[in-house]
């Protein structure tokens, strides 16, 4: 990912991120190690957040992966606690750990459901909670990575839709209850973002891809440098007034209506039938 990191700089800051091993996460990382940043991320998999680590460091900062899931607060709690130890408090967490797959809510189990509720709605809550301890207080930024499935009602697509919806209320709630402390907390609402695997699952033929652009109003897909420049900027004095709002970064798409990915959701069942 390109972007001139000399726009910001965040030597010496803490940067810690919940699912930091890939995509848009992981590129919002990158973006704020060239600018300086000390790195701590954690996903699911040791593979890939040692890899993940290993890149950030070729970048010429410090980077510490550790293998956590956030629906396991005593694993979190753990991670959190090292990083801390290693970095210092946090300046800036990014809250993005999530999972989704397309399926009509009567082809959804109650476990299927219940699965990316828990890791993005109740995942959200645990690194929030959890973190709070670490924050560096007064001006720690929390930024959550939410979805436009909050506000835009989505068919096949009732897991993210309620919980990214939870995922913007807490941002909300703790907004209130964390000002006063100095902490703020912001929404990012990504477009379709390209080489990403979350918009693989919702466009994952050449012909629904190129569906979803076209109805980006700005007849494009989102690039992850796009999600890390508002991240910096929320992280930054630029945002230092800027707390409890929901921001989509998306081209626009959040002034179009629902999305019809019957297609999407076809050609998916097709390939795990
Ligand atoms: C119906 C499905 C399913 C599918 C899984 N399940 N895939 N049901 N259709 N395609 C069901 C399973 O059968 C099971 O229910 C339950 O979900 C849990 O499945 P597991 O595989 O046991 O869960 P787990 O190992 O925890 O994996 C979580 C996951 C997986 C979400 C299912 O896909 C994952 O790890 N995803 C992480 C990567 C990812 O999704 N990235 C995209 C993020 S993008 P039963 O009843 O059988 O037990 C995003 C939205 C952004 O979040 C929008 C983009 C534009
Ligand atoms: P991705 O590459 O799959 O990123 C998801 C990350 O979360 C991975 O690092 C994954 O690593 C981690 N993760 C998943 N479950 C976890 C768990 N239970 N505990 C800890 N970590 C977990 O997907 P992406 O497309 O870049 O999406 C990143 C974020 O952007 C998500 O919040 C998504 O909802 C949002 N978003 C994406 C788009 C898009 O176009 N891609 C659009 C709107 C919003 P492990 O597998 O190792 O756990």
């Amino acid at each position: 990912m390109s972007m001139d990191p000399s726009a910001f700089d965040f030597t010496g800051r803490h940067l810690f991120v919940a699912g930091g091993s890939s995509g848009i996460n992981l590129g919002v990382a990158q973006a704020f190690a060239r600018a300086g940043a000390n790195v701590s991320l954690i996903s699911r998999s040791a593979d890939k957040v040692a890899t993940a680590a290993a890149g950030l460091e070729a970048l010429g900062t410090q980077a510490l992966g550790i293998a956590a899931d956030v629906r396991q607060p005593e694993a979190l709690e753990r991670a959190l606690s090292e990083a801390h130890v290693r970095f210092g408090p946090i300046d800036v967490l990014l809250s993005g750990a999530a999972g989704n797959f397309l399926a009509s809510a009567l082809d959804m189990s109650p476990n299927a459901f219940k699965t990316v509720v828990e890791i993005d709605l109740l995942g959200s809550f645990n690194v929030a909670r959890l973190a709070h301890a670490h924050l560096r207080r007064p001006g720690a930024s929390i930024i959550q990575i939410s979805a436009g499935q909050a506000f835009t009602p989505t068919p096949f697509q009732a897991h993210v839709c309620a919980a990214k919806a939870g995922v913007d209320m807490l941002t909300r709630v703790l907004a209130l209850e964390w000002g006063a402390e100095g902490i703020r907390i912001n929404s990012i609402v990504p477009g379709p973002i390209a080489d990403t695997e979350g918009l693989k699952r919702l466009a994952p033929t050449a012909r629904t891809l190129d569906d979803m652009a076209q109805r980006v109003p700005l007849k494009r897909l989102g690039r992850i440098e796009d999600i890390a420049r508002m991240a910096m900027v929320l992280a930054s004095d630029w945002g230092s007034y800027i707390t409890g709002a929901v921001i989509p970064v998306d081209g626009g798409l959040a002034l179009t209506g629902p999305r019809d990915l019957t297609a999407a959701a076809e050609a998916t069942r097709k390939t795990r039938a």
